[in-house]
């Protein structure tokens, strides 16, 4: 008999849950709908601010080819993920995946590192949002005091306003319903998208080829820093990171990877997706697709406009045009800034509650959370309750280290996700596959290695308050999700019945 800890639940059980009606959530969307969510949460605080950062730091010019690396590295786990969500389509993503091949422990294992990326990248985004929005503010002679502008600002007590209201209100949108999102999401992501491209079509007339001399930099050794900020495959193997250079560009691989963070997110829309075998690979592949041709086009101009030391590291695109004598640019820019972080904000924090939902489904969270509205249809208790935790959380956040958290939650979400579709391939070949990742088991074990290589480039630190949740994690699921879990019970029963 296999171990309580290791049951699985079957594919069948999970789709055939979706459809009791009280837990059922509505089907309404398409492949364009998940494309359009796909770019609405993916292009945000990365490109928009990291570009800055990586460049002047750590890449340079070839900042373009960092983007390129990340996003190779998403592309593999993207594979993976299509195949699952076309096979599965079911609320949950990863979580839901890994309930299927590798059991309960591991799938809430996963779940529970969900919750963690989902919650503080949203948090972490309204913060960003709030930035652009003060600043946008200030230009039209606004000021807000202090004391609201949030913890960084001052030494005393700092609350962000505008991240906490941002949140909020995006949490009574999702409440409203699913459709309504897609709405205010497609017009959102029309802005985003245009701004994106005015950077590199206006910006291509700024571009200094003298600038991109030399187009990767000389590498320069780091300063050994506190140990616990360096990244740990630095204490692990005595090895010394450089700035710049080749290895440069995979340091900035593992920064700016937070900026493709989001198109797993459009996995947990497969439920309310109207033919999730054939839309879910289409909405996947393409939004990441769109996002990786956009942010090495941005980088490319960006730092061809400007030398890349003499970057802004809080808003590099406006800036740019700023030095190059173009404010009005800078002006649209910033306000496209601020528009397109809302979507980026709302669909991580629907991930989040789609994944709080399913795991509330199955009785591994109190089973309170996963009632639909009856009027709405949308998984109103975990998104209210969700909601206000996140917004007093982006409330009392500042950015930088949070921003790292998300980024190792996800490449651990992929690890799970490229193992499952092995597993998955061996213990179900009989399942139907709309969409099958190609080279198994190569692209699944390239895809583990990349995210591996990826996470051991993250401080010591981050792994810290990793290991710190996933322990948290641990207690919770033996205290409460092992004996509430609606497969536990269901196999209890049937054990029960065959006694009889
Ligand atoms: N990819 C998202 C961003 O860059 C999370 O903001």
């Amino acid at each position: 008999m296999t171990s309580p800890l290791f049951r699985t639940k079957s594919v069948e059980q999970s789709i055939q849950d979706t459809e009791e009606p009280e837990h059922a959530l509505k089907k309404s969307l398409s492949a364009l709908d998940l494309t359009v969510f796909g770019v609405g949460v993916i292009i945000g605080t990365g490109i928009f601010v990291l570009t800055g950062k990586v460049a002047k730091e750590s890449a340079g010019p070839a900042t373009a080819l960092a983007f390129v690396v990340a996003g190779v590295v998403c592309a593999l786990a993207a594979l993976c993920y299509a195949e699952f969500a076309s096979t599965v389509p079911v609320a949950g993503s990863a979580y839901t995946f890994s309930y299927a091949s590798l059991g309960e422990l591991p799938a809430w294992i996963i779940g529970w590192d969900l919750v963690l990326e989902f919650a503080l990248g949203t948090a972490v985004v309204a913060v960003g949002w709030s930035g652009y929005v003060r600043s946008l503010m200030d230009n039209a002679g606004w000021h807000l005091p202090e004391t609201l502008t949030g913890p960084d600002a001052t030494d005393g007590f700092g609350f962000d306003l505008l991240a906490f209201a941002l949140v909020l209100v995006l949490t009574a949108i999702l409440v409203l319903g699913m459709k309504l999102s897609a709405r205010v999401t497609t017009v959102v992501v029309a802005i985003k998208v245009a701004v994106v491209l005015i950077v590199i079509i206006a910006g291509a007339f700024f571009i200094k080829a003298d600038n991109y001399k030399p187009f990767i930099p000389k590498a320069q050794d780091v300063p050994a820093g506190d140990s616990i900020q360096s990244p740990l495959i630095q204490l692990m193997f005595g090895y010394a990171p450089t700035n710049f250079g080749v290895l440069g560009i995979f340091t900035a691989a593992s920064v700016v990877f937070f900026a493709f963070i989001g198109f797993d997110i459009v996995a947990t829309a497969a439920e309310e997706t109207k033919l999730p075998q054939r839309d879910m690979p289409r909405g996947i592949l393409g939004s990441l697709l769109i996002c990786t041709v956009l942010y090495v086009a941005v980088s490319i101009v960006v730092t061809g406009m400007q030398h890349y030391s003499e970057l802004s590291v809080d808003a590099p695109l406006a800036d740019a045009f700023k030095a190059t004598g173009h404010p009005f640019y800078a002006g649209i820019i910033s306000f496209g800034a601020a528009v397109g972080l809302t979507t980026v904000c709302m669909i991580l924090l629907l991930g989040q509650t789609r994944v709080f939902f399913a795991m509330s489904r199955d009785g591994l969270l109190p089973r309170f959370f996963s009632h639909v509205h009856p009027k709405y249809k949308t998984p109103h208790r975990p998104t209210i309750l969700l909601g206000v935790l996140i917004a007093v959380l982006a409330g009392f956040t500042s950015l930088n280290e949070l921003a790292e958290l998300v980024n190792i939650g996800t490449l651990f979400a992929f690890v799970v996700v490229a193992l499952s579709v092995i597993i998955l391939r061996r213990t179900r070949p009989d399942l139907e596959r709309a969409f099958r990742t190609p080279m198994v088991p190569l692209v699944p074990i390239l895809s583990v290695a990349a995210s591996v290589w990826l996470m051991l480039n993250l401080p010591a630190e981050t792994w810290l308050r990793f290991g710190i949740w996933m322990a948290l994690g641990f207690v919770v699921y033996f205290a409460y999700g092992r004996s509430h879990s609606q497969l536990g019970r269901r196999g209890k029963q049937l054990s029960t019945d065959d006694a009889r």
